[in-house]
């Protein structure tokens, strides 16, 4: 793939280097266009040798090559990291005083910003405006995650990891231009498994892995969506432009998921909450009994964090989907038990996993039957987490529609 990865003037850009990498290293044909102030902050040496192409800012520089158009025209995908508040301006406003910002005008391919700065710049109405403009138009433009910025300030603006915004950009470039369907839509996400504690060093919990959450929360910001992910003790990296709330118990998922439905298009409960808790936790280490006789453990159950926001809707047309990890027995098959539990839940889809082989959980595939209450299934063959991922958004897409 033709890459162009525009850098723009922000402390930011010495991470942009890094991006360089993950796209070089895997085999993909990248051109840097920097900004005369990307090179106050990391030199035309480390592009170019990074690259393994000549870096120029203007557009006079091989002018007989008419680069101010061709490199915009031959691009597969343009993603801009760091994206500064001037960069933004200029590009929603078209303006073109520079290679980076006419290579903006004539690509015609998906264009992804990585914006990084100062929480008041990005909160700024005029930085709003452009960023909501630039989204109107079909650009992706990620939200900046929160944490340390420049100096001893912390606050939203911060670089996404370059790794994540790699893996985002990929699934952009592959949507292409007509990806964005879920811009202006704030979709809610749950993933990973709970732990409900016994004591303060020890818990039941699952073997979700949060794969398949993290799956849906990065397709879902490839999309253009405003993304939320309710996360239950999931190891992973943040997804870039995505809203992590991290969370342990059933009840502090409840409480998460509940809250940012209130808000929601769409909701996928990929977590696997436990369904119960001890009944009470003891606060100290619980010491094993002289005698060598163990107490047993009382559970109470916890509550149905589906089947809550299915049957009390907190938005009239919000789609539900949930998801059941069943095996075969003898009182029926995986399908007989998967649309009993789509009746008793009430979602509107329901993604089915057979997991009798055990294959599902930590594994990077997955392979499901989507039930819906209007169209025969869905069925969905072995594939990335990624592309399964995909094809629910595709089915949420079309009941939002
Ligand atoms: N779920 C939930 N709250 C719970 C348990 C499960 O919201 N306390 C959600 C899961 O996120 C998933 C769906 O319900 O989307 C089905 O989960 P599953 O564990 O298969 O269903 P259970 O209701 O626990 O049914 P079972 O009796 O088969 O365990």
């Amino acid at each position: 793939m033709r890459v162009v990865l525009g850098v723009s003037g922000g402390i930011a850009a010495y991470k942009a280097a890094s991006l360089l990498r993950h796209f070089t290293e895997a085999g993909h044909d990248v051109s840097v266009v920097p900004t005369a102030a990307a090179l106050e902050f990391v030199g035309a040496p480390t592009w170019a040798a990074l690259s393994g192409k000549p870096v120029a800012t203007d557009v006079w520089t091989d002018v007989h090559q008419v680069p101010h158009v061709r490199i915009g025209q031959g691009a597969d995908l343009v993603v801009v990291a760091p994206a500064t508040a001037d960069l933004l301006a200029k590009a929603a406003h078209g303006l073109a005083d520079d290679l980076l910002t006419n290579t903006l005008l004539t690509a015609r391919c998906p264009v992804v910003f990585a914006p990084a700065m100062h929480t008041e710049m990005w909160e700024h109405a005029a930085t709003r405006a452009n960023v909501a403009t630039l989204r109107s138009r079909g650009a992706i433009v990620i939200e900046p995650a929160e944490g340390r910025l420049t100096g001893a300030d912390t606050g939203k603006g911060r670089f996404p990891e370059p790794a994540e915004i790699f893996e985002l950009a990929l699934e952009i470039a592959a949507l292409g231009v007509r990806g964005p369907d879920l811009t202006g839509r704030h979709v809610v996400v749950s993933a990973g498994g709970t732990r409900e504690y016994l004591d303060p060093v020890r818990f039941l919990g699952n073997r979700s892995s949060g794969r398949q959450g993290y799956a849906l929360a990065r397709a879902a910001a490839a999309r253009g969506a405003q993304v939320t992910l309710v996360a239950a003790n999931v190891t992973l990296a943040d997804p870039a432009g995505v809203k992590v709330v991290h969370v342990e118990t059933t009840a502090q998922l409840r409480d998460e998921v509940v809250t940012a439905a209130g808000s929601a298009d769409a909701v996928v409960m990929a977590a696997a909450p436990a369904d119960f808790r001890p009944t009470s936790v003891s606060a100290a280490k619980i010491k094993k009994a002289d005698d060598g006789t163990a107490a047993p453990i009382t559970l109470t159950q916890n509550p149905d964090i589906l089947h809550e926001i299915s049957h009390q809707r907190a938005r009239a047309g919000q789609v539900i989907v949930g998801f059941a990890a069943e095996t075969g027995d003898d009182t029926g098959s995986v399908l007989d038990h998967a649309r009993a539990k789509f009746d008793r839940k009430g979602c509107d889809l329901l993604v089915v996993n057979d997991v009798s082989a055990g294959a599902v959980f930590g594994s990077p595939d997955n392979e499901a039957v989507i039930l819906s209450r209007t169209d025969d299934p869905v069925e969905v063959p072995r594939g990335s987490k990624s592309a399964l991922a995909q094809v629910i958004w595709d089915q949420v897409a079309g009941l939002l529609a």
